[in-house]
């Protein structure tokens, strides 16, 4: 299939337009960049043997839709595209809004307009928002905490109004956990801009020496030992699941919803120990109070997507850790250094 990827020069749609390569499709990358660098395509070549379209240009330019979804003649969208700091959010709702909302919605207008009918969108285990009852399932109830929260629940919306209007839309909703780790080459991997928000990428700047010793954010959660659990889940793994989603969606009408989890947790101490092996050295850390809006433990109950798109995530924590670190040793700046 011929399959548009909105944020595809990005950390996840990266990984699965690699994957969906080798899968024997024709991914077109769409991004503005502004989260990410074309060298990723040049690694994409390497790996695969096929440099990937790339169009640079933004999700909220309709004529460039228009244009795209019918001169490269696409049959489904991966919509990856968004801004995605939880922080950020709360500071500028507005950007969030216009970028994530605004754009799922010039995006779906166009679609429309192209007679494009399947979607698979990137949702968040962000929409269970304070939820205490762990595992998650799919039909636990929705709230969110952050503008960033808001917008995955807006356009979960929007997917779920305009499959009741017209059957023939074909929508998939991935909400996902904690995506980690790196293509196993070390070629291709997550390079966030700035001091990383995030647990794994900011371990893995700790073990090459970019930054002094993790921020542990609480130590005195009701969690085994005390730090925060998360589902950890490695991007090879969510890369597998939007293939299976497209495989199964495809020309299903409605609006399907699934968690991309492991099921299993793992705490800030037990990631920064399995790291500590990947790297094989003991990396430093000290306790901060907690973060404002973590939540002490999410995981997913991931039954529905193996029941019924035959997915579930194999990959260990430990391979998460071992292959985030061959990236970050190789690359310790990302892309462009
Ligand atoms: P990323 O920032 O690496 O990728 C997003 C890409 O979208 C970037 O390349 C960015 O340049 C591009 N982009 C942003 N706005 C755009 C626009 N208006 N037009 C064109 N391109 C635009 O992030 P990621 O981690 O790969 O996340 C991908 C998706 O998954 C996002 O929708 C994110 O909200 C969702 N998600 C991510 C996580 C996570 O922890 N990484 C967790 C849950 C959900
Ligand atoms: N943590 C630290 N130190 C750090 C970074 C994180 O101790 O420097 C802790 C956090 O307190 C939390 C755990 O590590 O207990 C994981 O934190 P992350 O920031 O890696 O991930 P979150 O679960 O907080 O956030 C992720 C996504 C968000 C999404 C949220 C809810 O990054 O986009 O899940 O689904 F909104």
């Amino acid at each position: 299939m011929n399959i548009l990827v909105t944020g595809g020069t990005g950390y996840i749609g990266s990984h699965t337009s690699l994957r969906l390569i080798e899968a024997g499709h024709r991914p077109v990358l769409l991004d503005n960049l502004c989260n990410s660098s074309a060298t990723v395509l040049d690694r994409i070549a390497t790996l695969t043997g096929t440099r990937p379209t790339f169009i640079q240009g933004d999700i909220r330019d309709r004529p460039l839709l228009d244009r795209v979804l019918r001169e490269e003649k696409i049959e489904a969208v991966i919509h990856f595209a968004a801004l995605k700091a939880v922080g950020e959010s709360v500071e500028h709702p507005l950007a969030y809004y216009d970028n994530n909302v605004g754009g799922t919605l010039v995006l779906l207008a166009a679609m429309q307009a192209a007679g494009v009918r399947t979607l698979v969108f990137s949702s968040s285990a962000t929409v269970y928002g304070a939820a205490q009852q762990m595992p998650l399932r799919e039909d636990a109830p929705l709230s969110a905490t952050s503008p960033y929260g808001h917008s995955k629940l807006m356009i979960e919306q929007m997917l779920s109004d305009m499959a009741a209007a017209d059957p023939r839309w074909s929508f998939t909703s991935l909400r996902y956990f904690n995506p980690v780790g790196a293509h196993e080459s070390g070629l291709i991997g997550e390079a966030p801009q700035g001091i990383p928000n995030n647990l794994m990428p900011y371990i893995a700047q700790v073990a090459v020496g970019r930054r002094a010793a993790l921020r542990v954010f609480g130590n005195t959660y009701p969690t085994p030992d005390g730090t925060g659990v998360r589902d950890y889940i490695h991007v090879l793994d969510l890369a597998d699941g939007h293939l299976a989603a497209l495989d199964h969606g495809h020309g299903r009408p409605g609006l399907q919803v699934f968690n991309l989890g492991s099921g299993q947790g793992h705490s800030v101490l037990e990631v920064l120990g399995a790291f500590s092996r990947a790297c094989g050295r003991d990396l430093p850390c000290e306790i901060h109070p907690p973060r404002p809006g973590d939540v002490a433990s999410s995981w997913a109950d991931p039954t529905r997507a193996q029941a019924v798109l035959g997915w579930r995530a194999r990959r260990s924590l430990d391979q998460m850790c071992a292959d985030t670190w061959r990236w970050q040793s190789t690359y310790p700046q990302g892309y462009d250094a």
